[in-house]
């Protein structure tokens, strides 16, 4: 099973913009020596970080660029999308050359052009479709059109060579909260997503809230762990005993509420409390709802993926029930659980392989939904 080691080389530009070479550790043979190799360059620009990568047969990473602007926009206390596209934009070429040389690649040896056309912000999103239309008009190449989340899923498969559908994964980032199960390749069945705020966006609300600043997932997650998780008890929403749906609307007031609460009453909160009673109510309902879905739908496997997934809390949780229930629990480096261009290419190589690249005019598509790609893309024909 994956080894979840990180090797980051670091490099801050003049900008502030932090440049990250990633190298996943593992084996790397992917295929059988009669097969011919699939070698794919994916872009992916969809929120605050631009990332480029290649990736061989859809599991072996050659490279791994991202350009994080996180520094940029932690002055506003979250993504400014003007300035996030923007600095796409500056951005872009120098990681897809990055990818190229580090992967010992040049744009001949690459079969295909991966990137992720929604959802995101429409701007940010536009820099990468943009880029990997130019790249595949003037090399002849084809384009593959990827969903982010479905990248986030297929993070799992460069750590665990040996992961195959079907599996139940939880996908938490900054934008959704949703429980898949992944019958097969490119094949996903919601059965559970958030009313209301995603995993993330709570996460990163009520950091805010607490003074920890932005990004918060990463803030609750270090200030959690000096904290008391039971020494506040805030409410874990249930939608219905039959939904897998989330809620963390509810949770996220109680915390307000509690925080406006002391502060009439002038009493000191501790912060390190607050985030520990949050992060655990949320971990809660997270690891209750995966674990009575992989029951009900016989899986003996569960996968997470996407920002949230790389929450301590949330992993160790999970580890420790699966191994009570002898389920297999995959769950992706840190660095290859948030933004990154690897997964879009692991996921562009089964797309490739079922034959779906699309056209010149591929669109960003800002609230592209999972498992409606093809209608969406051709949203206006289909009505
Ligand atoms: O997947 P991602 O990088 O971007 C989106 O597609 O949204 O997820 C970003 C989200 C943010 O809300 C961030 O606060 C959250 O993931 N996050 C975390 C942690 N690291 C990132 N949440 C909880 N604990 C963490 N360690
Ligand atoms: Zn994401």
């Amino acid at each position: 099973m994956g080894n979840n080691n990180e090797n980051i080389q670091r490099r801050t530009d003049e900008d502030g913009v932090i440049f990250m070479s990633v190298k996943t550790e593992g084996e790397n043979q992917t295929k059988s020596s009669d097969e011919k190799d699939i070698t794919i360059l994916a872009i992916e620009s969809s929120c605050d970080e631009t990332a480029a990568a290649v990736v061989r047969n859809g599991r072996e990473v050659l490279s791994n660029i991202i350009s994080s602007q996180i520094a940029l926009h932690t002055i506003y206390g979250g993504v400014v999308p003007e300035i996030a596209s923007r600095k796409h934009v500056e951005k872009i070429n120098g990681c897809v050359r990055a990818a190229l040389s580090e992967a010992g690649c040049n744009l001949e040896d690459i079969d295909a052009i991966a990137v992720t056309y929604g959802p995101g912000l429409v701007g940010a999103l536009l820099v990468g479709v943009s880029e990997a239309k130019a790249l595949s008009f003037a090399t002849g190449k084809p384009l593959v059109g990827v969903h982010h989340i479905e990248g986030h899923i297929c993070a799992n498969y460069i750590e665990y060579k040996e992961l195959e559908p079907p599996f139940m994964c939880l996908v938490a980032s900054g934008g959704h909260s949703h429980l898949v199960y992944v019958k097969d390749y490119g094949v996903y069945d919601i059965i559970g997503q958030t009313r209301d705020d995603a995993a993330g966006e709570a996460f990163d609300k009520v950091a805010r809230a607490i003074g920890l600043g932005y990004p918060g997932g990463p803030k609750v997650d270090a200030a959690a762990k000096q904290g008391d998780p039971d020494a506040i008890s805030f409410p874990r929403a249930k939608t219905s005993e039959k939904s897998y749906d989330f809620s963390f609307s509810g949770l996220k007031s109680a915390v307000l509420n509690f925080l406006n609460q002391a502060e009439m009453k002038g009493e000191e909160v501790n912060k390190n409390d607050v985030a520990a009673s949050f992060q655990k109510a949320v971990v809660d309902v997270l690891t209750e709802h995966t674990m009575e879905a992989a029951k009900e739908y016989g899986c003996k496997k569960i996968a997470i993926a996407g920002g949230v997934a790389s929450n301590t809390s949330l992993r160790e949780r999970l580890q420790s029930e699966c191994e009570k229930q002898g389920i297999a629990f995959y769950r992706p480096s840190p660095v290859l659980c948030t933004d990154n261009a690897a997964m879009i290419g692991a996921a562009g190589y089964y797309e490739f392989l079922k034959g779906n690249t699309m056209g010149m005019d591929l669109n960003a598509v800002p609230n592209l939904p999972l498992g409606d790609r093809e209608r969406r893309y051709h949203g206006r024909s289909s009505k």
